[in-house]
């Protein structure tokens, strides 16, 4: 079976007037159905840019400039931009860190959900609203029956990403685009939705791909991890091995950086410096100016050193943790 997901070499562009910067350079990966993909990194790496391409929804001054974008059996960036419409939604899906930039305020839940359900399919309002019913169901919410009566400003920020959750649910799309979907969430609230979303993936087979700056979130979360870095896939491998045996100098920076695992009160270490901009990379490996391991040689281009399926784009990959 193919995969839900699989894009090779997506490449976006912005020309602004300071210059034209590769915001998403080369990027590759495949979501197999059914699977939790995490794609993290720091502000500025590129990670809602990859969404955004994957869906085709980049505005002047950006330009998808090469690449392949595969859901199932169709390549997006082949389709019209009413077919590409018609995909969206139904094939694949996107939740965004503001659910109010899926939720419309003035509509009820129920008769905003039945109407996302009949753009693609013709059926009985009653009958849409047992499917919108029957998403709130899926993720976790509890009385749906009553929620689809009410507006969005009724209900907690929780509940309303919940039902962002449950919209792009509606038509059991091949692929979910997660962008940040809980960062704004206190943290038991993080840990319920994404229990729920590991739920959703196990038993709708829908491909998901979780964006989050947080790799501690994606850590008991995600089946394989891509860490992004100044538009580059720069470490690639299931969680267990990104995790558990990071390969690239900047995911180790990442994990020594999560808090909860060094002693109270303790120093915790960050990565020097700051994201680079995308304007100013340094030759080479864009990490090298704030890497432990850089060297001469880092000034030119880095291999892809290969552990198996893990990978990482680095001259100086830590053999053993
Ligand atoms: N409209 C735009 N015009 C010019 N450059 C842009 C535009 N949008 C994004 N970029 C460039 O793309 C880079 C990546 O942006 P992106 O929003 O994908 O980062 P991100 O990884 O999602 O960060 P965050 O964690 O803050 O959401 C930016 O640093 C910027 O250089
Ligand atoms: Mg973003």
């Amino acid at each position: 079976m193919s995969a839900a997901l699989d894009i090779q070499g997506l490449t976006t562009r912005f020309d602004t007037r300071g210059g034209s910067v590769t915001a998403v350079d080369n990027v590759s990966f495949s979501v197999d159905r059914g699977r939790i993909m995490g794609l993290v990194g720091e502000s500025g790496s590129g990670k809602s840019v990859t969404g955004f391409s994957i869906l085709g929804l980049i505005d002047e001054p950006g330009r998808v400039t090469d690449g392949r974008v595969m859901v199932e059996d169709t390549d997006l960036r082949s389709l019209s931009p009413d077919h590409l419409r018609s995909m969206r939604g139904r094939k694949v899906s996107m939740v965004f860190q503001d659910p109010m930039m899926t939720l419309n305020p003035v509509l009820r839940i129920g008769d905003q959900m039945a109407m996302a359900v009949r753009v693609h399919e013709p059926m009985s309002k009653t009958r849409a609203l047992e499917r919108a019913r029957d998403a709130l169901g899926t993720v976790g919410i509890p009385s749906p029956e009553e929620r689809l009566a009410a507006y969005p400003h009724q209900l907690s920020g929780g509940m309303r990403q919940r039902v962002a959750i449950a919209t792009a649910l509606l038509h059991r799309p091949a692929v979910i685009i997660a962008d940040e979907p809980t960062t704004a969430l206190d943290v038991s609230i993080q840990g319920q939705i994404l229990a729920e979303v590991r739920r959703l993936a196990d038993e709708t087979h829908t491909a998901i791909v979780w964006i989050t700056h947080d790799l501690a979130v994606v850590s008991s979360l995600a089946d394989d991890i891509c860490v992004m870095y100044a538009g580059k896939i720069v470490e690639r491998g299931t969680a267990e091995e990104v995790i558990g045996r990071p390969r690239h100098p900047y995911t180790r920076g990442l994990l020594d950086s999560v808090p909860g695992q060094h002693a109270p009160g303790s120093h915790l270490p960050q990565i020097p410096g700051s994201t680079p901009q995308l304007s100013h990379l340094p030759s080479g490996c864009p990490f090298r100016n704030r890497c432990p391991r850089a060297t001469d040689v880092c000034a030119t281009t880095p291999p892809l050193a290969r552990f198996g399926d893990h990978t990482a784009l680095c001259h100086h990959p830590m053999e053993t943790t």
